[in-house]
């Protein structure tokens, strides 16, 4: 054999040899690709909320909106902004007044997809937790019948409510109209998704191996596929996370103390501090912790990273509406606003 030819011999083996032991790594993770699913490219909508483009346009406009907010200083995208996923750096929310909320504002990306809304379920649809998130004595503590009141005022808003739901602002249709904007911040591109959907390249090594640990660890069985939630409410108690009592809050029940809703982990890489209080700083810290706290599992260095690793295919594309910023109708911005202008006596 020529030296040519004995080249050509062994490569031809090394690739043989390459590919079987590729094939069998590839069959290795056939079993986890059953086990997870892509996000759907449409959120369920609701029959008396259809989704239309002048209710999206209307939901967006009053999304970035301050004069929903008692001071003026907050919008919905204040605390939930693209430039940080939909979420905040934050380890909890600054409010109108400056005061500090008892937990860190969670990404609005996907949002659409939860079966409950806050880390206590305390708002079962979109509609219900835009309202409550203006009424929130921290978010924005104005009362949503006044936003409509200070909004009808200036014309184009009236006409554009008009358009979208054939009335002027009020309560309802300010709570329909964000969570039509809402159910277009969805992100269903990300690499598990497009691995899952048959490019063997979207996903490295490394990450099928964290996908494997995910799954054989136990993490799967509170965040579940395809939202990486199954919405459970779980006991988690963590030093400097105790403002917020979590689930307590709606039952009373004291069992339910300290138990908060399973957050999704779609876009989580995106989206530090961890936890509802923001107390964990970093994401490979944040996968230690859950194996400790949730499985009584010391995970070692490399699955820690390996998981951190599959985490990342979590990161979708953001939709570009998110990412650019209506301009909104003038006026109606004078004489209304201030910390001495508490909303109606109501609270
Ligand atoms: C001052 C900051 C702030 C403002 C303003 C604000 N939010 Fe939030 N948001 C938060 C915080 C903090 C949480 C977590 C609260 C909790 O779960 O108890 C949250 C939670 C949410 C959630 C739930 C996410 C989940 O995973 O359960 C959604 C959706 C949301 N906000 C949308 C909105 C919308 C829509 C508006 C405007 C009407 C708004 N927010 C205004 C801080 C804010
Ligand atoms: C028994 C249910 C359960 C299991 C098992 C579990 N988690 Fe969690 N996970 C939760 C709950 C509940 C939270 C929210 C805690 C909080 O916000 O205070 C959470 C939060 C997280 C967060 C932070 C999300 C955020 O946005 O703040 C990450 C990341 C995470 N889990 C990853 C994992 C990984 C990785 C595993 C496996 C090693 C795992 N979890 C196992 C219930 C669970």
């Amino acid at each position: 054999m020529n030296i040519k030819t004995s080249v050509f011999v062994s490569s031809l083996f090394l690739l043989l040899f390459s590919t079987t032991v590729l094939q069998a790594q590839e069959d290795a993770y056939q079993k986890y690709r059953s086990m997870f699913q892509p996000i759907p490219t449409i959120p369920p909508i609701p029959a008396d909320n259809s989704l239309t483009p002048e209710r999206i346009a209307l939901g967006e406009k009053l999304y970035w909106d301050r004069r929903t907010s008692k001071t003026g200083a907050t919008s919905c995208g204040f605390c939930h902004h693209p430039a940080y996923y939909g979420a905040e750096p934050m380890d909890r929310s600054v409010g109108v007044f400056g005061e500090i909320h008892a937990a860190n504002a969670h990404t609005v990306l996907n949002a659409a997809f939860h079966s409950s809304q806050f880390f206590s379920g305390s708002a079962a649809t979109l509609e219900e937790q835009a309202l409550g998130a203006i009424r929130s004595h921290v978010a924005s503590r104005s009362w949503p019948e006044e936003v409509a009141q200070r909004l009808n005022r200036i014309p184009e808003y009236k006409a554009a409510a008009q358009e979208a739901y054939g009335a002027p602002l009020s309560e309802e249709n300010i709570g329909k109209a964000i969570a039509s904007f809402m159910r277009t911040l969805i992100t269903p591109d990300y690499p598990l998704a497009r691995w899952l959907q048959g490019d063997e390249q979207a996903m490295s090594e490394q990450q099928k191996r964290g996908m494997a640990s995910f799954v054989d660890k136990g993490c799967a069985a509170c965040h579940t596929s395809p939202y990486f939630s199954n919405f459970s409410f779980q006991k988690f108690e963590i030093e400097g996370g105790m403002h917020h009592e979590g689930r307590y809050k709606v039952t009373e029940n004291e069992d339910d103390k300290f138990r908060y809703k399973v957050p999704s982990l779609l876009n989580v890489a995106m989206t530090p501090p961890y936890t509802h209080a923001g107390v964990i700083k970093t994401l490979p810290e944040m996968v230690e912790v859950m194996g400790e706290k949730m499985l009584n599992t010391k995970l070692e260095a490399n699955e820690i990273e390996d998981i951190t690793a599959f985490l990342h295919a979590l990161t979708g594309e953001m939709p570009e509406d998110f990412m650019t910023i209506p301009v909104l109708p003038i006026g109606g911005g004078t004489g209304d606003f201030g910390p001495e202008l508490m909303p109606s006596g109501k609270e």
